[in-house]
């Protein structure tokens, strides 16, 4: 297989999009297309401030290496989330946050690039598996507050940071098997709600973005391969037998069969909804600001926003040795 721009031999194939490249034109091609995808869906300009969340994975080091190649001003944020505290002999901790910590920081100090870190453990008082033992009594996975947690704290580190947007690593595999999953349950809420961009619509709310949305997760796995980046290869535990996976596993074997499907469901979805196919019904997009920490919430009272129930309960039952909610007004850490 021959590159299609320089006739070298190509190190990618994307039958998706019937290309060959070489690795110096992948390695081009890459940030072109990200650019094409920012302006198309007006996600930001070279005079905004974006607050980058990078996981260690290949798709969010990817993304902060390729605004940072495309001349964009980009700060990262780490989220320490406290799984799978395994520790080597001699103490430094080997699981899956620490080692991803470690990538997220190292990819930033050799680029000179700026990293905010907001560990839960230390910023609210006990690691996610903590946190999800002491909620549902580990009945179910810790996925599910590890998302409300992580949803809460981006937006929060935008907003507060003075960040004009949020950008998040979501490649279109992790788009198309979302929304394989809200159709199989006509989750029209949720339908409703998923796009390249989601503007601030209420005060206290960050501007969130997806800007490799169109790119395919083997695609951002090659470019962050090509481009020689070090991330962490291995999924979070947690995640293995997850429902998103099981989507990602049927749609790839759509893919196999059609190649283009999955981009051709995602792209599909976005042009019916812009034709108004699903539409906010009354009072589904009214946000209030949380009684206790301020931040905007669907569900408004003296209990608080859900991040403010769920760490009040915890508080309850681990007593004095968690900090007092008033830490929460400021979890990020330089
Ligand atoms: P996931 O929810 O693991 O599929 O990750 C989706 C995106 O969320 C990633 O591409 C990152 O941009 C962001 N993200 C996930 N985990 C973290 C984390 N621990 N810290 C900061 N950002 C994260
Ligand atoms: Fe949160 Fe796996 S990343 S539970
Ligand atoms: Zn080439
Ligand atoms: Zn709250």
């Amino acid at each position: 297989m021959k590159c299609r721009k320089c006739g070298a031999t190509a190190a990618i194939n994307m039958r998706q999009h019937k290309l060959a490249l070489c690795a110096d034109h992948f390695l081009e091609w890459v940030p072109e297309q990200t650019q094409r995808f920012v302006e198309k869906y007006k996600m930001f300009t070279l005079e905004d401030k974006i607050l980058v969340a990078v996981s260690g994975g290949k798709d969010s080091l990817s993304l902060w290496d390729i605004l940072n190649r495309l001349g964009y001003h980009a700060d990262g944020l780490y989220i320490g989330l406290g799984i799978d505290g395994r520790r080597s002999p001699s103490g430094e901790g080997i699981g899956y946050s620490d080692e991803s910590h470690r990538l997220a920081e190292a990819f930033a100090a050799e680029r000179g690039l700026t990293l905010r870190v907001v560990e839960v453990e230390q910023t609210y008082g006990a690691t996610i598996p903590e946190l999800a033992v002491i909620s549902n009594r580990g009945r179910d996975k810790p996925c599910s507050v590890c998302g409300l947690n992580k949803r809460y704290i981006m937006n929060r580190a935008a907003h507060d940071g003075g960040y004009t947007v949020l950008a998040t690593g979501h490649n279109l595999d992790d788009e198309a098997a979302v929304l394989m999953q809200n159709t199989m349950n006509w989750a029209g809420g949720y339908l409703v709600r998923q796009a390249p961009v989601l503007e601030a619509t209420q005060p206290g709310l960050a501007r969130k973005v997806k800007p490799l949305c169109r790119f395919y997760e083997r695609e951002m796995a090659a470019y962050a391969i090509v481009r020689g980046l070090d991330y962490i290869y291995d999924e979070c535990p947690h995640a293995v037998g997850s429902t998103t996976i099981y989507y990602k596993e049927v749609l790839n074997q759509m893919e196999e069969h059609r190649p283009g499907a999955k981009l051709q469901f995602y792209l599909s979805f976005l042009q019916a909804k812009e034709q108004g196919l699903f539409a906010l019904k009354p009072g589904d997009a009214e946000l209030h600001a949380c009684d206790k920490c301020g931040q905007p919430t669907t569900a408004p009272g003296p209990e608080g926003c859900s991040f403010c129930r769920l760490w009040d309960k915890v508080r309850a039952v681990k007593g004095a040795r968690l900090p007092a909610s008033a830490a929460i007004t400021d979890p990020v850490e330089a």
